[in-house]
């Protein structure tokens, strides 16, 4: 049985048992198209094997430049967009829990993140952050020439240059970029900094195992060799088609199945506050990976319990074209139970002594059964425990089912040509502004 498992027992409502036969062939056929490498995109699905043919001597000079930064640094600053930042994100929250950079406690560097916006508002408090400390920088950009991440990388080599000078400097700057291309890899031949390379067949969203995500992850104290063998289980865990014993293809199966009913937009939902960024990085996976050709389910998120106090409504009583998939984990890494309190004001005393954990996960079968009753499908993905093991499967598990969601809707699941669409107008203004002047 795989470690994490799909749990689809409300579905029946909405989803027929001869559907699911029916669409078996079709998954067969996405699964051929994908393994087979004769499926559009092809040459990105190095995702595939890549928890076993990593590069075991990257790995370890990951480790060894994660130590390096752990020792001469307060600070670590990601620079990157998109998959070049989303993954790394969320696996140091979901790993690191909701306080990280605040925890007094921590031995590892404080981890922040630049070149995600264009705003320099937030790049001007961060330099001020910065003064006085010692700091790191991992600049990721697979093409190397994405606006966001140069110029923040422009700002904060400046910074770097300035406080280190050019012999220290290469203790404080690392590049992740392609192995050959680039203007990222031509500078740092030039000036002899150390790379990590971003594999030619891994697209941006699917690239959180490779050093993209690994550095920043391990940079934050994150077991990087049990991330890999989570997906390396996972691997063998989703291989079989048939989606009665291939929970990642059945979510597939699933989502597709429903999309057609005219449930157009998938929620992923958490009760963890730590797994906001998880829904993030799912967002990209999902939206690059199926929204094009004028198709594709929309992706979009809720934390709850939170959100069912802004988006609940909606949920319950708006159109129904929601369908909602929730990260269910089993058993978080603290709890704590509710105190007694002797005036009683709220009438809570009845929950005196219970587990908290236990209230939200009730909360969470109550909320099913509403949202079931108002007419919402709902299935769940479960995880025993908060865990870079755990981290490395559900990503497998998602990014497979990416794939073949993409193949099962005739779509290329790997590129992004719509992306370029604001770039091309973006740039065409800035020269334009430019020749002007
Ligand atoms: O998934 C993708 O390909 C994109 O999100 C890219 O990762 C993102 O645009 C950043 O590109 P680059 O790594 O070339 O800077």
């Amino acid at each position: 049985m795989a470690y994490i498992s799909l749990n689809d027992q409300y579905i029946n409502q909405f989803v027929h048992a001869h559907e699911l036969v029916q669409i078996q062939p079709m998954i067969n056929t996405a699964d051929q198209l994908l393994r087979s490498g004769t499926g559009a995109g092809h040459t990105f699905r190095g995702f595939l094997n890549w928890p076993v043919t990593y590069d075991k001597l990257e790995l370890q000079r990951i480790k060894d430049t994660a130590a390096l930064i752990q020792h001469n640094s307060e600070i670590f600053i990601s620079i990157g967009i998109g998959g070049s930042y989303l993954g790394q994100r969320m696996a140091i929250a979901y790993l690191n829990g909701n306080f990280y950079n605040d925890n007094p406690n921590r031995h590892t560097p404080q981890i922040l993140y630049a070149g995600n916006s264009l705003s320099s508002a937030y790049l001007a408090d961060l330099l001020t952050l910065l003064d006085g400390h010692d700091f790191a920088v991992n600049v990721i950009s697979k093409s190397g020439t994405t606006l966001e991440p140069s110029l923040a990388w422009r700002v904060l080599k400046q910074k770097l240059q300035v406080q280190y000078g050019d012999d220290e400097i290469k203790n404080h700057l690392f590049i992740t970029t392609d192995r050959q291309h680039g203007a990222l890899k031509a500078e740092a031949l030039a000036k002899g900094y150390q790379t990590f390379v971003i594999p030619d067949d891994i697209g941006g969203r699917f690239s959180v195992l490779t050093p993209v995500g690994l550095l920043p992850i391990a940079v934050a104290g994150g077991d990087i060799t049990q991330l890999l063998q989570g997906a390396a289980d996972a691997r063998l865990a989703y291989h079989d088609p048939d989606i009665m014993h291939n929970d990642a293809y059945r979510y597939a199966a699933l989502r597709n199945i429903l999309y057609r009913k005219g449930y157009a937009i998938e929620l992923l939902e958490s009760y963890e506050p730590n797994l906001h960024y998880f829904s993030e990085w799912w967002k990209q996976l999902m939206g690059e990976s199926e929204g094009k050709d004028g198709k594709g389910i929309y992706p979009s998120a809720a934390n709850f319990t939170t959100d069912l106090h802004s988006l609940g409504q909606y949920i319950q009583d708006g159109r129904r074209i929601l369908m909602e998939t929730v990260l269910n984990v089993a058993k978080v890494p603290h709890d704590l139970s509710v105190p007694t309190d002797a005036d009683n004001y709220d009438g809570l005393n009845y929950l005196a002594g219970r587990s908290i954990n236990q209230v939200n996960h009730t909360a969470y079968t109550g909320v099913i059964q509403a949202h079931l009753a108002g007419g919402v499908p709902v299935m769940s993905v479960d995880i025993p425990e908060l865990s870079a093991y755990s981290l490395g499967y559900l990503i497998y598990f998602f990014e497979i089912a990416a794939a073949i969601s993409g193949y099962l809707n005739g779509i290329n699941p790997f590129d992004q040509p719509g992306v370029e669409a604001y770039k091309k107008n973006m740039f065409a203004l800035l020269k334009h502004d430019n020749e002007m002047e």
